[in-house]
């Protein structure tokens, strides 16, 4: 799929009123990054804006990047109701260039293609200030065949050692396969997630 007919898909998933995801951050994401002291942020891929408007609302001076209009409509619509600003930036993840370096860059579920994932992922760990922090959850490939839900195709999915492989010259904190309940009418499902926390040398 061409980006152009990725980003009317999206479009078109985002159309009803009501949260495809959820309106509460990622479970990692609040468990590993509530301890951390606001700055600046970009969440790449921020859909809905459940992750940023979180972020916002501890602080953080957040850029909410996606190529659907649809779904930054909902993440301003989100920002509004719990009374704090998003910068909503409508573009393409890959071209994306922030005008100055971050503390704090957020990739949640970005479900770019696999030939992508690693120019996407060395862009973003360039954006980081130093002491900054690049925070990468995503599905990971075996759960495929091992977890529940997510994308069908393994070229969305991720792996920790090839997302580690791109990080350049950040430190790795956290790499690696975690398990994430997700209730369902039928019960409890574990669906597999690669988490990576990474930072820039140096303090903020
Ligand atoms: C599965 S959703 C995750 C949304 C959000 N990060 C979250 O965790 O709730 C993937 C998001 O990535 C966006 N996306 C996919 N490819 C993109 C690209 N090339 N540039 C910008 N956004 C993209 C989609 O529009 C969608 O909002």
């Amino acid at each position: 799929m061409n980006t152009a007919d990725a980003r009317e898909a999206w479009n078109a998933r985002y159309a009803a009123s009501e949260f495809v995801w959820t309106d509460r951050p990622n479970q990692f994401v609040e468990a590993e990054l509530t301890e951390l002291g606001p700055g600046t942020a970009i969440d790449l891929g921020s859909g809905e804006g459940r992750n940023a408007v979180w972020l916002a609302r501890r602080g953080w001076q957040v850029t909410a990047v996606d190529f659907s209009a649809a779904g930054l409509a909902k993440a301003g619509r989100l920002a509004t109701e719990h009374g704090v600003n998003v910068v909503l930036v409508e573009h393409d993840a890959l071209t994306f260039d922030p005008a100055a370096p971050v503390d704090l860059v957020l990739v949640s579920y970005l479900q770019i293609q696999r030939a992508d994932q690693a120019m996407m992922l060395r862009r973003a760990s360039g954006w980081l200030a130093p002491g900054g922090k690049l925070f990468v959850i995503a599905h990971d490939r075996s759960n495929i065949d091992n977890g529940y839900g997510g994308p069908p195709s393994p070229e969305v999915c991720y792996t920790p050692e090839e997302t580690v492989a791109a990080l350049g010259d950040l430190h790795v904190d956290r790499a690696e396969v975690v398990e994430r309940v997700v209730d369902t009418d039928t019960g409890p499902q574990t669906a597999l997630d690669t988490l990576v926390i990474a930072h820039r040398p140096g303090s903020r």
